[in-house]
């Protein structure tokens, strides 16, 4: 089969029967391009042309494309162990790697639930803080305190706690028992200082949990940086004086790590090393395999598991909630493999080395274009965002929001950067190994593509 009538055959196969997430499902004709390969930082799609992949997958691939003994590992524990059963067995590779995650976690965190993405991380941390006020008679603590902007993930719970209002346009989440906080984002505060917007967001996080009753709220569960959301970065001191919040209220903290843990901000995790705050629960996912394989992990605090038995009466405190694929030795096997890695080329160091120059690439390029309005980012996290009209109504203002999007994306990737558009901004997370000279290319292809989009847009 010649390659281009195979390239037509997968793009009408993808679609017609390949539905993607966030794909219009009255738009049979997508154009989603054909990646056929991978080096390090770099895809390559079915002609061959290379890109920088920005993103990095999803906020994932950090370790970088084409690791051998990552495959290696995976193979190895196919051919020896595919699956075992969570419910009534255990594996060398699944217990090897809880212990690991225990002790790279902060403090006192050292129970590991498996999960099979950070959606369903997610969806276990809300079902397990349910689960622990049930256990210790506090039945009426059910509310969750989410943040708009948020987002957690993609199964009706996590999606519930999600606070990206543009989501939820044409998809149906839970009302009940969820309560949203206002925008963190610092470029909002008009004429007050960032120590003062900081303030107002803690004391609407203690009004609402008194407004709901101490003995109502469940939890808080916050993205150290709210990724999806457009990379926003909360104001100074706001994660620890948030989790001082929670902790006057017993109210507990659960700090969704998906995005931030494994290396992004340079640290296993970034709860405690970045923010100086030690939640009762981390969630986990991406950077954890590198995005070789799906997993996920929910990781609990030593205290809650030491009330949970201290109020058992004798009866089953059964956590009813699991996954055929928890701890899954293969998964396992190559997150293990994985934290190898990253240990024995001390990514952690290189990513704090890096991130100073990356910063200020990104600064540098918001401050020469007119178009953007901002340009953010905290380690190798980046987000360009471009100005939207607020006179406009909001019908029209997505509209052209999202043409801002588009023009970047398309201006980027015609010059071999993928870039990931979120309505009227490009976020990037490129995978860790990125190195100064690879930071140039990335940011000399944004550079000559804003400069494009600048000019169409006068
Ligand atoms: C912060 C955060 N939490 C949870 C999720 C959901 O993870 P997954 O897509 O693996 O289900 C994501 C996905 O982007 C995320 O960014």
């Amino acid at each position: 089969m010649n390659s281009s009538i195979n390239k037509n055959f997968i793009k009408d196969y993808d679609n017609q029967y390949f539905l993607h997430p966030w794909e219009d499902c009255s738009n049979n004709n997508s154009d989603y391009k054909i990646i056929k390969n991978s080096n390090g930082i770099y895809l390559f799609d079915e002609s061959g042309k290379k890109y920088i992949d920005g993103p990095g997958g999803m906020w994932c691939v950090n370790l970088g494309y084409g690791r051998k003994e990552i495959a290696q590992e995976i193979a190895k524990q196919c051919e020896k162990l595919p699956y075992f059963s969570p419910w009534f067995s255990t594996a060398e590779p699944s217990a090897l790697l809880a212990k690991k995650l225990a002790s790279l976690t902060p403090k006192d965190l050292n129970t590991v639930f498996f999960t099979t993405c950070g959606s369903t991380a997610l969806d276990s941390a809300v079902r397990f803080v349910h689960y622990y006020f049930n256990c210790i008679n506090k039945n009426d603590k059910k509310t969750i305190i989410a943040r708009e902007k948020g987002y957690h993930g993609s199964t009706l719970l996590s999606a519930s706690i999600s606070g990206k209002e543009r989501d939820k346009r044409v998809l149906d989440t839970i009302d009940n028992g969820i309560k949203f906080l206002s925008n963190v984002n610092p470029n909002l505060k008009g004429d007050i200082t960032e120590e003062e917007w900081c303030n107002q967001k803690v004391a609407e996080l203690e009004n609402t949990i008194l407004e709901i009753g101490p003995d109502k709220v469940a939890a808080f569960v916050a993205e150290p940086i709210l990724a999806s959301g457009g990379v926003i970065i909360p104001p100074k001191g706001y994660h620890k004086k948030t989790h001082n919040i929670c902790k006057k209220y017993d109210v507990l903290y659960i700090s969704d790590e998906v995005v931030t843990a494994f290396g992004r901000l340079g640290h296993w995790f970034s709860s405690e090393d970045v923010f100086d705050f030690i939640p009762d629960i981390i969630t986990c996912a991406k950077g954890l395999t590198s995005g070789y394989i799906p997993m996920g992990a929910m990781i609990i605090s030593d205290s809650l598991i030491n009330n949970i038995k201290k109020n058992s009466n004798n009866y089953d405190l059964l956590f009813s909630n699991g996954f055929t694929y928890s701890g899954h030795p293969i998964a396992s096997a190559a997150a293990l493999k994985t934290i190898e890695i990253m240990e024995k080329e001390k990514i952690l160091d290189h990513v704090r080395d890096i991130t100073p120059y990356f910063q200020s690439r990104l600064k540098k390029l918001g401050e020469k274009y007119e178009c953007i309005s901002d340009a953010r980012g905290i380690g190798l996290l980046g987000c360009l965002e471009g100005y939207s009209n607020p006179l406009l109504d909001d019908k029209k203002r997505l509209e052209i929001d999202h043409q801002f999007g588009t023009m970047i994306d398309k201006a980027a990737e015609k010059r071999g950067l993928l870039v990931r558009p979120i309505i009227n901004m490009c976020v990037f997370s490129p995978p860790l190994i990125i190195t100064k000279t690879e930071i140039d290319l990335m940011f000399n292809i944004l550079d000559d593509a804003v400069s494009e989009v600048e000019k169409n847009l006068k």
